[in-house]
């Protein structure tokens, strides 16, 4: 009895990594991504070896909401793009909005992989703006100073 569960174990062992190899896995992960308010933005990713009878979904802001499943959406400005008879169902969301913000997890039951997580981070268009704005004027205001340190103007 001793003998047969050593073989067993050895056995089991040796056929592991074989399995192991086969097993459904992410092969690309959504990436922490920054959107301005009213622009459209994609979170990728990708799984290999799920079965036929698995589907992919996304959960999202607020508080890890269920919102699609295979390439179906429950949201209306979510839809399902990629390849996915190459196992891609990246995240497309139009028209981001402030409810967009937050984290997002592709989710596949069979994967025993850290979850596929990212946090997607809604920028207000205005305060974009504006800082950009701020960034030019800053740029514009030290060329002007320089300028002037050249031509002796100051
Ligand atoms: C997401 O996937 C698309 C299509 O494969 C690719 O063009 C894009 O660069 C990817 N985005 C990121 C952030 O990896
Ligand atoms: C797992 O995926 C790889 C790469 O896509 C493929 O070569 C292999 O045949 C797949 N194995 C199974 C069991 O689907
Ligand atoms: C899985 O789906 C593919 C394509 O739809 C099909 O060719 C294959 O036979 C299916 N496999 C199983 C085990 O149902
Ligand atoms: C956003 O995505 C929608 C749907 O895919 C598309 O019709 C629209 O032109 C896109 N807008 C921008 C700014 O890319
Ligand atoms: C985008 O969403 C805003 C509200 O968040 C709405 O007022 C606007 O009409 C939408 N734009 C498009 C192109 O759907």
């Amino acid at each position: 009895m001793m003998f047969v569960t050593l073989h067993l174990a050895v056995l089991l062992a040796f056929l592991s990594p074989e399995i192991e190899g086969q097993q459904a896995r992410y092969t690309e992960v959504p990436r922490d991504t920054t959107v301005v308010e009213g622009d459209n933005v994609t979170l990728n990713c990708s799984v290999e070896n799920i079965t036929n009878d698995t589907s992919v979904k996304w959960f999202g802001p607020p508080n890890y909401h269920f919102r699609t499943e295979g390439r179906t959406s429950g949201h209306p400005r979510y839809t399902i793009v990629g390849d996915t008879s190459e196992g891609e169902y990246n995240l497309h969301i139009t028209n981001a909005s402030k409810a967009d913000d937050g984290r997002f997890r592709c989710w596949v039951r069979e994967v025993r992989q850290d979850p596929a997580e990212a946090t997607l981070t809604v920028k207000d268009r205005a305060t974009s703006a504006a800082s950009n704005m701020y960034v030019f004027s800053t740029k514009y205001l030290i060329t002007l100073i320089m300028q002037c340190f050249v031509l002796n103007c100051l």
